[in-house]
């Protein structure tokens, strides 16, 4: 099981808008460098992508690779599963040290068993929602689930244009949390996230955002003002 100080307390203690950079647009033979260089440079959570060819048109990593990156650094590790079926793999990812673990419903036939899996193994459970899934789908599972995951853009590949559709979304799943007495829900959006998109996510009502091209473009110079910039703020300027 994953042994980081915090056992999961910051998931929900980041405020006010949770920064997970995707290692997907990382520099994959340098993995565990990039991970403590966004750790370093401010990331609350690092975004992992998990393909298998099958699901998405892409392969990316599996769980050795997880649990390699593992004692790089203590940031939770926030695991997107594009694969299917991804209960055979739930408890391999969680102890491989994933602090959360977001499913797609269409990977497999019973969305309510795998979220009760992933809890019962210890991790925040999560749904993603493509941007053909109906919110509706989680209407009656409010209380059996930690955070809502909506994709910006087709999964499977990064350096992808957001879609505005998807704000809508956004929007109606803040209101379906909130109407459900959910206000610590974890709204989570991925896809096409700069700093333009990112403040119409957070108006729309998401907490949290997933960046990839965002944060790790122009190397690790820039992360810290790449990150800095997606929550709003002004980047530091540039020294004389
Ligand atoms: C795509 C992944 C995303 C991807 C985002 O299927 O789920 O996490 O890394 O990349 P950008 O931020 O470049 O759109
Ligand atoms: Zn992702």
């Amino acid at each position: 099981m994953p042994s980081h100080p915090d056992g999961g307390y910051r998931i929900l203690m980041s405020a006010p808008v949770i920064i997970a950079p995707s290692i997907l647009a990382s520099d994959f033979a340098r993995l565990g460098e990039e991970a403590r260089a966004v750790a370093a440079a401010g990331a609350d959570w690092l975004h992992i992508d998990v393909m298998d060819g099958h699901f998405v048109p892409n392969i990316t990593i599996g769980p050795d690779v997880v649990k390699a990156l593992r004692p790089h650094v203590d940031i939770p590790f926030d695991v997107h599963l594009m694969i299917a079926p991804a209960d055979p793999y739930l408890e391999a990812f969680r102890e491989a040290g994933a602090d959360l673990i977001s499913v797609h419903p269409e990977a497999g036939p019973h969305l309510n068993r795998t979220l009760q899996r992933i809890r019962a193994l210890g991790a925040k459970a999560g749904v993603v929602f493509n941007p053909s899934t109906q919110p509706d789908i989680i209407q009656y599972m409010m209380d059996d689930v930690d955070l809502l995951l909506v994709m910006s853009i087709n999964p499977g590949f990064g350096g992808q244009s957001f879609m505005h559709s998807q704000l809508k979304k956004i929007e109606r799943l803040r209101a379906m949390a909130d109407a459900a007495g959910r206000t610590d829900m974890l709204i989570e959006v991925d896809g096409g996230v700069n700093a333009d998109t990112a403040r119409l996510c957070i108006e729309a009502g998401a907490n949290a955002l997933v960046a990839g091209t965002a944060v790790f473009k122009g190397g690790p110079v820039a992360y810290a003002d790449n990150i800095t910039r997606l929550r709003g703020e002004r980047a530091a300027p540039a020294a004389l």
